[in-house]
Formats: C-alpha cells, structure tokens, sequence
C-alpha cells in the first residue's frame, strides 16, 4: 500500500470518527483528532470485543466505533448535558430503563458506567436506522423544549442524551447498551466486562 493510500484511508476513518461533532464545534475551531481502534476483519466477523482511544474526546463530541457490523457510539456529555436527563423524565416512553436493553450498571439516570462518559448501540429500536446525534438546543426542527438528544431521519423517532426515547415515538425502547469496560481513563473496551 502506498503512503498516499494510507493517508487516504486515515481521512475517510477521521470522517467517520467525528460524525456529529460538528454541531458543537464554533466554527473556525479546528476539530481535534480523535481515534478508535478497530479490530482485524477475522476479529470482527468472531465479535471480539473493540477497544476505543478515548483521550482526545472532548466535552460534547461523539465517536463511533465498529462493533459486530453495528455502530457503537461513545458521548462524552457535558455537565449541562447530564444536568438536562432528569428534566426530560416526564416526556420519556421509560425513563427508568425498565424494559430496555442495557447491562444492570448502566440501568442508571444517566445509562452509563461513568456519568459522563456514555456508550450505546447507534441504532434506531424501531426499524434500525442510525439516529442523528443533534446536541444542538432548541433547533427551529426539533422545537424549543430540545434539551439536545438524537433524532431518527427514518420515521422521526427522538432520543435524549442517555438514548431514552421520547413517548409516542414509532420507536418502541430506549437505545440498547452494549456490554464494556474501562481499560484506562481513557481506553474502553466494547463487547466485554468482565
Ligand atoms: S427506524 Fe428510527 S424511527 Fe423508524
């Protein structure tokens, strides 16, 4: 492979790895290099577990990560973005996670190990498109009561910050939550806790 393949192929991963940050980011700030570790293709197709280089996620940026041909989505929420997940309880399908998909320690407020750092399966529990990360508040196309969440292109299902979908959204549960650890502050270890 040539030395222009490769740079090549690190910038289509760079795309990738920042979707959805760009709403955060002020404009003229130039986006950070984030990087993930993606397993060998023997290693993916077997679900070995993905490790994630999280040091250089900032606040409010979200990465996504190649989990057995789904993507995996890490969030590093912002202390607004934790402080909105109570207010939303009372507009929420199942606020308290009760019949959706996640590991006993993430069956918490915030859906996660750590509150702020938040891990989750990106994609939709209704016919399985992946949700747009849309941190924004109060955009004119998801009304001024948007606390910041994801929202679904596909039939305009809407999730908050923790994946706990909206009431009366075609889709029926919360975003699932895979298994994961912390290897480090800052490497996750996706598909596997023990
Ligand atoms: S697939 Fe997401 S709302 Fe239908």
């Amino acid at each position: 492979m040539s030395d222009q393949q490769v740079d090549n192929s690190k910038r289509r991963f760079l795309l990738l790895a920042t979707s959805g940050a760009g709403a955060v980011a002020v404009a003229g700030v130039a986006t950070p290099f984030i990087a993930s570790f993606f397993p060998s293709e023997r290693a993916k197709a077997a679900g070995a577990p993905v490790e994630a280089d999280i040091s250089k996620l900032e606040p409010g940026q979200k990465i996504d990560v190649e989990y057995r041909g789904k993507p995996v989505w890490v969030v590093k929420r912002t202390p607004a973005m934790l402080e909105s997940l109570p207010k939303l309880d009372g507009k929420l399908a199942d606020p308290k996670s009760d019949g959706s998909d996640q590991p006993e320690y993430a069956k918490n407020e915030h859906r996660s190990l750590k509150p702020e750092i938040w891990v989750a399966t990106g994609v939709c529990t209704h016919l399985g498109c992946s949700p747009t990360f849309r941190p924004d508040l109060a955009p004119a196309d998801l009304g001024a009561d948007w606390l910041g969440g994801f929202f679904c292109p596909c039939h305009g299902s809407k999730y908050d910050l923790a994946g706990r979908v909206y009431s009366s959204m075609p889709a029926p549960l919360n975003l699932p939550i895979p298994a994961y650890k912390f290897l480090s502050d800052t490497r996750l270890l996706i598909g596997e806790d023990k």
